[in-house]
């Protein structure tokens, strides 16, 4: 017998009434994920509630979190990569399977409280315990984020959920994704109980314990759906709403899964069998292994906010209420600040937060949440909060003096070591803080439209900024759930400098007689989340025309984009652009024959050719720290196709695929 008072992970006790307590709180980590040792120290405390059920010593076991913030976040996905054939894969998944039937087969009662995130692996471990308590908090998330990886649930998962909540709710919840709330969770059957706050869990599983509860299996119509042929129907629609949202080839897992289900839901221990079969090619695919790489370049740039920075940003002021200054201060409050908003035209104040409804109508469930939003959004036409703020931002119009003057007047009512900041999209940052009596303290925030859409933030240094405000700068973006991107000031800085040269060649195919809907389709058939022409319409022609100016890549003599700014048809905003806009959507004509899918593959590839280039002449000039940083950026940035792993590291990929081993010549 190991023991289980000497391990790391995890604590374990036995208190006077018998309860076993296996408190998850991972050695040196902030948050809790099964990794292999988490994993090994689990299946002591398995064998010890084991040993204790047989001598009755043990009369219940109960999974609590040590963590303040979460239960288990899920499988510990650094680890995935050390994984390299089938076999191993299988092996190594069977294993944590094995334990967790285990688990399940323990005679006293296993009973699992949740607080705070329990996903994936974290949710399959409290499928395989008898009793699941969760709070009520607005922290608690339950979901199964694999599919986001190019995964499903391996840790029988699949199998567990549907049993619990029906098919109808679980292949869904696999399918998208998506986290629920606790109570969402009860409703479909995968949490039993709901805890009032986290100081209930014990006393609860105490009496779950006390009162040998077990959860029932989804039953009536909600276990319908597992059995032939209501499997094939339901299967059927599953995989037509899948295929709107992603495309097969692209993103394999759902559809795998969708097959899973189909072929085994009948049949409960085959489909466990049948998971870790399906699951383990998936794994050593490229659409996940690729999908992982993003998830760590995700953690990659929040890392870039310096650890144990006094700097907490608590209240923002932002200047200029137009289309970005309003939805930039919108953010900011749904993400709990407290935000001034200034504008020379008062109307502009009103008009934008108004606008901001909609988004905290989407963010918050209750009014008085809503209310509370509304109330930290102040109208404040003559700056009256500035020197309260902690983080400033300007957002007026592209001009260089009037963003000179702005800053000028504001700097000495600035709170000491409030960052200030310029969303400018064009223009160099240190021309802006030229005239500034501390021209180090002035960095670029910059988004994107729209705000509340686009994860990334580009931080941008000018040649005198300090590394300090920069720092403080990434961890502004941080805490407004952004991802930052530290760039340094030159013209387009990343995403607008790779998405030009892009866009530009689009347009120039179609100055050439090329099928604009073609373009967009082979775009999408690369994995654009879509084509560079509906983009254009979707940035604002004249957006396009003046980045292309600034970039110098604007066409030369006569062409279509200059021409339809002139006739005010600036695409999506203005109802027309190079496509015709009908509520919210471009109307695309059929092509008469369909294009030909390996066309399209070419096309594809040619239109991201001159994104992929700008992206190797960024990272050459040293305008992004990394190679793998700017492959975040363009990711989250532009919706560069995922699942490829960003333009830099396809472009090696595909190079290293494709090129025919080197000859070695006589002299080597
Ligand atoms: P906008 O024209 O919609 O809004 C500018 C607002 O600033 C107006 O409401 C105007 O009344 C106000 N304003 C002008 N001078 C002012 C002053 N001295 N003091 C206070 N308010 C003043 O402009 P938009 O599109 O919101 O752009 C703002 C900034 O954001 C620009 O620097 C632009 O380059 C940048 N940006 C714009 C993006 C876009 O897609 N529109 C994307 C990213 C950055």
């Amino acid at each position: 017998m190991h023991d289980v008072n000497a391990l790391r992970d995890w604590r374990f006790s036995i208190d006077p009434q018998g309860i076993a307590w296996a408190v998850f709180d991972r050695e040196g980590e902030s948050q809790n994920a099964l990794g292999r040792r988490p994993l090994e120290e689990l299946a002591m405390i398995i064998e010890r509630a084991e040993q204790g059920a047989r001598d009755h010593s043990i009369r219940g076991l109960v999974f609590i979190s040590g963590k303040e913030k979460g239960f288990i976040v899920g499988a510990d996905v650094r680890e995935f990569d050390e994984l390299t054939d089938e076999r191993q894969v299988i092996d190594s998944i069977s294993q944590v399977n094995g334990y967790l039937d285990r688990l399940e087969r323990l005679e006293i009662p296993v009973v699992a409280c949740m607080h705070g995130f329990c996903l994936g692996g974290g949710l399959e471990l409290a499928l395989a315990c008898h009793w699941r308590i969760a709070t009520r908090d607005e922290a608690t998330r339950i979901g199964f984020p694999e599919v986001k990886l190019g995964l499903f649930p391996g840790f029988n998962g699949t199998v567990r959920s549907i049993r619990q909540a029906g098919a109808l709710a679980a292949m869904p919840l696999m399918l998208t994704g998506s986290f629920i709330r606790a109570t969402a969770a009860r409703g479909m059957g995968l949490i039993d109980e709901l805890a009032p706050s986290p100081l209930n869990l014990p006393w609860m599983a105490r009496k779950a314990v006390q009162r040998g509860r077990r959860s029932k299996p989804a039953g009536g119509w909600r276990a319908l759906a597992r059995l032939w042929p209501a499997r094939g129907l339901v299967a059927k629609r599953l995989r037509s709403e899948t295929a709107k949202k992603v495309r097969e080839e692209h993103y394999p897992s759902p559809f795998r899964l969708i097959d899973l289900f189909e072929t085994h839901a009948g049949n409960f221990d085959g489909m466990k069998l049948a998971e870790t079969r399906a699951f383990a090619p998936l794994m050593l695919g490229a659409t996940s292994k690729n999908l992982r790489r993003v998830f760590r370049l995700s953690e990659m740039m929040k890392a870039q906010a310096p650890k144990g920075l006094a700097f907490k940003p608590l209240r923002a002021h932002v200047i200029g209420a137009g289309v970005m200054g309003a939805d930039i201060a919108g953010w900011c409050v749904a993400c709990g600040m407290e935000v001034s908003l200034q504008d020379v035209n008062s109307e502009q104040i009103t008009k934008g937060i108004g606008a901001q409804k909609k988004l905290f109508t989407r963010k918050f469930r209750t009014r008085p949440q809503r209310d509370a939003a509304m109330a930290r959004l102040i109208a404040d036409p003559t700056g009256a909060h500035i020197s309260r703020a902690d983080v400033v931002i300007e957002a007026i119009v592209e001009k260089l003096e009037a963003k000179q003057n702005l800053f000028k007047s504001i700097e000495g009512k600035l709170k000491p070591g409030a960052v200030l900041a310029t969303n400018t999209s064009s223009i160099m940052i240190e021309e802006i803080a030229a005239p500034l009596a501390d021209p180090g303290r002035l960095i670029g925030i910059h988004f994107f439209n729209p705000v509340a859409q686009l994860p990334l933030v580009e931080v941008i240094r000018g040649t005198q900024t300090r590394e300090q405000e920069v720092g403080k700068g990434c961890a502004f973006v941080t805490a407004i759930d952004k991802f930052p991107l530290i760039v340094k000031s030159s013209p387009g800085f990343l995403v607008n400098r790779v998405l030009a040269p892009y866009m530009m060649g689009a347009m120039q195919r179609l100055e050439r007689g090329e099928h604009k809907e073609k373009i967009d389709e082979a775009a999408r058939t690369f994995g654009m989340p879509m084509g560079p022409i509906e983009l254009a319409d979707t940035v604002g022609l004249d957006v396009c025309a003046n980045v292309g100016k600034i970039l110098k890549m604007a066409p030369s003599g006569p062409n279509r984009l200059e021409e339809m700014v002139a006739a005010g048809k600036l695409g999506k905003k203005s109802g027309e652009g190079f496509y015709v806009w009908k509520d919210g959507k471009p109307e695309k004509a059929q092509p008469e024959t369909p294009f030909d899918a390996l066309e399209l593959e070419r096309l594809g590839r040619e239109l991201v050719d001159p994104l992929i280039a700008e992206a190797r002449k960024v990272r050459d000039e040293k305008i992004v720290e990394s190679a793998d940083l700017i492959d975040a950026g363009v990711i989250f940035g532009t919706g560069f196709a995922p699942f490829r792993g960003g333009p830099l590291h396809f472009e090696a990929h595909e190079e290293k695929s494709n090129v025919a081993p080197l000859r070695r010549t006589a002299a080597e």
